[in-house]
């Protein structure tokens, strides 16, 4: 639970949103024609949003899988250290793997799952990231599709929260403190 008062200002809308993930999904459609080994990887549990809104403009085989990472905790800093919670179900061995997370930060998260997969010899191994902070990056790394770059702002909502909550919202908006 946050524990200070705030309010959240819009800043990306439902319909922008909804705009930008059908282009995306028309991109990863032509990226992905002809596979039928592809696994879209979500990462628990701030793409959960995102990967479904994906997954259903996508009109190619596919299978879906999960992992989480921690990350935040309930801070607004990242640890830096990763762990993984919970695993992938199913082998990615010779697969054509899609890896989708929602924000794209320090980038430690996203280089440390690229890193443990790689190690299980997917055929291919893609990064898609709803939002990027690229003025917060401390590790050379960037999704090979993103959804929108944003500033160095703390967001939330289409799945991504803040200590938990408001990952609810169908938009995206910024956390401003009012205390
Ligand atoms: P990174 O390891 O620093 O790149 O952090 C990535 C993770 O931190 C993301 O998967 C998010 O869960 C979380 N995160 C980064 N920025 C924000 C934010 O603005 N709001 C909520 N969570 C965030
Ligand atoms: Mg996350």
């Amino acid at each position: 639970m946050p524990t200070r008062p705030y309010v959240i200002d819009r800043m990306i809308s439902a319909k922008t949103i909804a705009a930008r993930v059908e282009d995306l999904a028309r991109e990863i459609q032509t990226a992905f024609a002809g596979t039928d080994k592809l696994i879209v990887v979500g990462l628990l549990r701030g793409s959960f949003v995102f990967i479904a809104d994906l997954v259903r403009e996508l009109d190619l085989p596919v299978e879906v899988d999960f992992l989480e990472a921690s990350s935040y905790g309930n801070n607004m800093e990242s640890s830096r250290e990763v762990r993984i919670l919970k695993d992938l179900r199913g082998e990615i061995a010779g697969r054509d793997v899609l890896v989708v997370e929602d924000i794209v930060d320090t980038g430690f998260t996203l280089n440390h799952v690229v890193n443990l997969l790689k190690t299980r010899n997917p055929r291919t191994l893609k990064t898609i990231a709803l939002l990027d902070k690229p003025s917060r990056r401390e590790i050379d790394i960037r999704a090979d599709w993103i959804g929108f770059e944003i500033p160095d702002e703390f967001v939330v909502g289409y799945g991504i929260d803040f200590a938990q909550r408001n990952r609810n919202l169908p938009y995206i908006g910024k956390v401003r403190f009012t205390d």
